[in-house]
């Protein structure tokens, strides 16, 4: 497959729907996909894979069930953060944010078990661009 450059920015600008992944590229057997979000993801864990996220732009906030407890990461733009894999986690975005995730392909938005899935989060393992 030939590969072009691929503008981030382009690619945020393709699509409106929150919650909902963009593959943008693939390195090896991993996806990088893009997401718009805002307000509250799921409940959810992944039993096979750490996730990470980079923000792109505005605020992730990763609420994590540990063993030691219940805590908040806070991401501001230019931030990552890797959640380890079983790890319980329910990212929200307190305003308009754009975040990029690097996980293996195939892998579930909302793992391999999650709460109820409320109508505004979309379980894919990620969309092709327009
Ligand atoms: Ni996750």
């Amino acid at each position: 497959m030939a590969q072009e450059p691929i503008s981030l920015d382009r690619a945020l600008d393709s699509f409106a729907e929150q919650w909902s992944p963009r593959i943008v590229t693939a390195v090896n057997d991993y996806d990088v996909r893009v997401a718009k979000v805002e307000g509250e993801h799921v409940w959810h864990a992944h039993d096979h894979t750490d996730e990470f996220f980079l923000v792109l732009d505005g605020e992730l906030r990763i609420a994590l069930r540990e063993p030691s407890g219940e805590r908040t990461v806070v991401l501001p733009k230019g931030s990552v953060f890797t959640v380890p894999r079983g790890v319980e986690h329910k990212p929200h975005a307190p305003v308009p944010t754009a975040i990029l995730l690097f996980e293996p392909t195939g892998t579930v938005t909302t793992g391999d078990r999650h709460d109820e899935v409320p109508a505004h989060v979309d379980t894919t393992t990620g969309h092709a661009l327009g």
